[in-house]
């Protein structure tokens, strides 16, 4: 691999402890600030709102056909709620303020319980005022095992964000109109579950699952994985149904989640993730590697596919969403909370970004569609910036230029004037959020919704 260039080792070589199991009973987890050591150590530590005063909340563990309950205390200054990104699960326990649910007042708790119909990686989330609640710390992962899940001696979830801390440890000020009309909240701190660069250790010849997730506000990684030869198994928790090679580059998008299977093959020491920035890679998770040379094994495994809804394009609903807005999108105006406003009125609320010439979330949805319908929507990105949009409770295909239906995803990266169509079948009743997962852009008008009637 060429862009290699590492970051030297900051962060004390500890194995993230993992998170308890997750039964079908009933489970806590209780919103706070606590304080945690994220800068290195000759720096002062941080105060993090979190789940269970973990950072990244613990691990909640559960096996596919099970159903969870989870108990959220807000022991919080303010407000909040939880969203579990990428779940089909029932409306109402989806987690969106204003949407399915009052906000959970400070002092208060909700129940949420849900049915599990699918495996494999999801992680869950604040969804009040969430460029701020998850940059502070409010998420963790969320893990459904398949019943017969794939054979490996390791699974390893990494969950990766990056953060803007102040070398005072502090989490920089929101109060900033650049992150809202550009690129989003970029931190200058990557972490791998809320450390710089923790290490793994692996054995040589070990089989790993590892499932990447991005808990980043704003920033694309570009990843590549370097001293293992795997495949990619699962995207966004929906298997694949063919292996896909491993690609140098892995491109993960806020919200985003990569299911690998790879094997130990390198004879160095040290297997890495790197980040790809500008000036180089750098590793943002190492792997001390150890025992004698083996190599990739012979058998390939895939997952067991989900619960399917087929998709009927020719007869699917259509409608269109136009992006526009941001620094250099030349937005004149847009309708906010019921009056047509021009750009300038809208950036003094700290608003820059319409769907449809709508910003903010409107009282019509996008499309009223009965279950069981299939929808098409083409979804043109008209701004200068990319957008990673997410649609709650199904998942979708893009519509491919061959005709064809891509991989079942939750959130798909449209680049600066580009223009995709994804599709999808309307099986699951409710109102369901459609945003843009760089939480800046939502917070500052990046935001529709669909409603699926039954
Ligand atoms: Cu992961 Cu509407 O969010
Ligand atoms: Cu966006």
């Amino acid at each position: 691999m060429q862009r290699r260039q590492f970051l030297g080792s900051i962060a004390a070589a500890s194995l993230f402890p993992r998170g308890g199991f997750a039964q079908s009973s009933q489970r806590r987890l209780t919103a706070a600030a606590h304080r945690q050591q994220i800068l290195p150590e000759d720096y002062p530590d941080t105060e993090i709102w979190s789940f269970d005063a973990a950072f990244p909340g613990p691990e909640l563990r559960a096996r596919q056909g099970e159903t969870l309950s989870v108990t959220v205390e807000n022991a919080l200054p303010e407000s909040t709620s939880v969203h579990w990104h990428g779940l089909r699960l029932e409306n109402e326990m989806d987690g969106v303020p204003g949407l399915t649910q009052d906000p959970i007042a400070p002092g208060e708790a909700f129940d949420y319980h849900f049915a599990l119909p699918d495996a494999g990686t999801y992680w869950y989330h604040s969804h009040a005022k969430s460029m701020e609640q998850v940059e502070r710390g409010l998420y963790g992962p969320l893990i459904i095992d398949e019943n017969d899940p794939p054979d490996v001696d390791q699974d390893i979830t990494l969950v990766l964000d990056d953060i803007r801390l102040q070398r005072d440890g502090t989490v920089a000020s929101f109060d900033n109109f650049h992150d809202l009309s550009h690129a989003g909240r970029i931190g200058n701190l990557w972490l791998a579950n809320g450390q710089i660069d923790p290490a793994y250790p692996l054995k040589r010849g070990e089989r790993v699952r590892l499932r990447l997730i991005s808990a980043a506000n704003a920033r694309v990684f570009r990843l590549g994985l370097q001293g293992f030869d795997g495949w990619i198994v699962a995207l966004d928790g929906m298997p694949l149904s063919d292996q896909q090679p491993m690609p140098d580059e892995l491109v993960l998008a806020p919200a985003q989640r990569i299911d690998l299977i790879v094997d130990v093959t390198t004879d160095d020491d040290e297997a890495f993730l790197i980040t790809f920035e500008r000036d180089g890679g750098y590793a943002i998770a190492h792997f001390p590697v150890t025992g004698p040379s083996a190599a990739a094994r012979q058998i390939r495994a895939v997952l067991p596919p989900n619960p399917v809804f087929p998709i009927d394009l020719r007869n699917a609903r259509t409608a269109t969403l136009m992006i526009e807005g941001g620094a250099m999108g030349g937005m004149r105006a847009a309708r906010f909370e019921g009056k047509e406003l021009g750009a300038r009125d809208l950036a003094s609320r700290g608003v820059f970004w319409a769907i449809n010439g709508e910003a903010g979330r409107p009282d019509t949805p996008l499309l009223d569609l009965s279950l069981g319908e299939s929808a098409r929507i083409g979804v043109a990105n008209n701004t200068a910036f990319p957008h990673a949009m997410h649609l709650h409770g199904v998942h979708f295909s893009e519509v491919l230029a061959d005709g064809r239906l891509g991989p079942l995803r939750d959130t798909i990266l449209i680049n600066p004037q580009e223009t995709r169509e994804i599709a999808f079948q309307a099986h699951n009743p409710g109102d369901w959020l459609f945003h843009c997962h760089m939480l800046a852009h939502h917070q500052a008008g990046m935001g529709t919704w669909i409603r699926v009637s039954a």
